[in-house]
């Protein structure tokens, strides 16, 4: 990576301000899903052990912007962090003001002072720079290491950056290694695999990827657009009429390497209890919709990924919220956990995926970001790292 990072700055009784991504689920005012959190460590560790205070900022949700709103106050993950840390934690009532400086000037090294959600200020979304300046005195030094809101140029992420030395953290450095894999001279064979729901979602990824890789594997979703630009009747399956052009231009380019589905596991009714029966692609009874890949699917696809030596996931195979859907998104998150190779998981859907097929600590990496990690897919320079100090 180009851009300084905390090891590349004395931090010695500074006040670091901290950009950090605790968007995380809650409910009944609790933390319900700590990964975020727990991956922001290591930078909070590291920066109050080269004796820094330490004053962190985050966003919540999508609150109004129209001040303190409890449903989305940082203050239950200020809790959790206070758990993982083994220390106290104290928690600002707002995010500037004046009770918040004084708080912040008072802190000692070792202190931890986390603000309240950057987006009860409409400004923060603005990327407005009198809120970015206020932000900025709070602290000496800027860290980034919310690599999951990297992709919005928010006071917060971009602005502040403007008023600060700015560096990243270990997250933020860890996720741009990774994900940089799959754009920077990546291993060959290198096997892209994309799923979801939508084509137009992922078109630039697609395109991005297929630059780059050897084999993109499609399925979820979008791979029913992509076989109905290639004949199949894909009956009552979700397909995007006015993407079906572009499926087939993109058909045309891959030239080979873009594998689908064969066979599929279809349903009746989108439903969790819908009838179902495997068919292949091009036999999908009247009325019925595909929902998952099917069993000769993952047994090619995983041909394919047995001889790989880089793998770049995002998006599942199939609506796997539902069991009797889920089959195709966990064999292949259980194949990427079997074979000898460097195994990237964009951030979202897939994360969730590879957490509940209950092989995520076997990836190499997993990400935190969802839209953050497909806007870097999609090859676009993040605002929240362009800000930052190159080395
Ligand atoms: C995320 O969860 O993807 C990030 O925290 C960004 O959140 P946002 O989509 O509300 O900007």
């Amino acid at each position: 990576m180009n851009k300084k990072t905390v090891r590349d700055i004395d931090l010695k009784s500074k006040r670091v301000l901290m950009r950090v991504d605790f968007n995380v689920p809650m409910a009944a005012g609790a933390v319900t899903d700590d990964k975020r959190i727990k991956a922001a460590l290591p930078t909070i560790q590291y920066v109050l052990e080269q004796g820094a205070s330490l004053i962190l900022m985050s966003h919540l949700g999508r609150p109004k912007g129209t001040g303190f709103d409890p449903e989305f106050s940082l203050k239950p993950a200020s809790e959790a962090l206070a758990k993982l840390l083994g220390k106290p934690v104290q928690m600002a009532p707002d995010c500037i003001g004046p009770e918040v400086e004084a708080m912040a000037s008072a802190l000692k090294p070792g202190d931890v002072l986390m603000l309240e959600n950057t987006r009860f200020y409409k400004a923060e979304e603005k990327n407005d720079l009198d809120l970015a300046k206020k932000l900025a005195a709070l602290g000496e030094v800027y860290v980034n290491d919310a690599f999951g809101s990297a992709h919005r140029a928010h006071s917060s992420t971009e602005g502040v950056a403007r008023f600060l030395p700015a560096v990243s953290g270990f997250l933020m450095e860890q996720e741009l290694e990774y994900l940089g894999r799959a754009t920077d001279n990546p291993a060959h064979p290198y096997v892209a695999i994309l799923g979801g729901a939508k084509i137009s979602d992922k078109i630039l990824v697609v395109e991005n990827m297929l630059a780059k890789c050897d084999t993109l594997i499609i399925g979820g979703g979008m791979a029913n657009t992509f076989l109905a630009a290639e004949g199949c009747n894909m009956q009552d399956s979700l397909v995007e009429a006015s993407s079906i052009e572009t499926a087939k231009a993109i058909l045309a380019k891959a030239g080979g390497r873009l594998l689908l589905p064969v066979d599929a596991v279809v349903a009746d009714k989108f439903d969790a209890e819908a009838n179902t029966q495997v068919v292949d692609v091009d036999k999908v009874p009247a009325g019925w919709r595909m929902l998952d890949i099917g069993p000769k699917s993952i047994a090619a696809f995983g041909e394919v990924l047995k001889a790989a030596k880089l793998v770049v996931w995002n998006g599942p195979m199939g609506v796997f919220e539902f069991p009797k859907f889920a089959e195709g998104t966990f064999a292949i998150a259980k194949l990427l956990a079997e074979i000898d190779a460097t195994t990237v998981i964009g951030g979202g859907d897939s994360a969730s995926a590879v957490k509940k097929a209950g092989v995520a600590k076997k990836m190499t990496h997993v990400s935190t970001g969802g839209g953050a990690s497909l806007e870097f897919l999609e090859g676009k320079v993040l605002p929240g790292v362009a800000a930052l100090n190159d080395k």
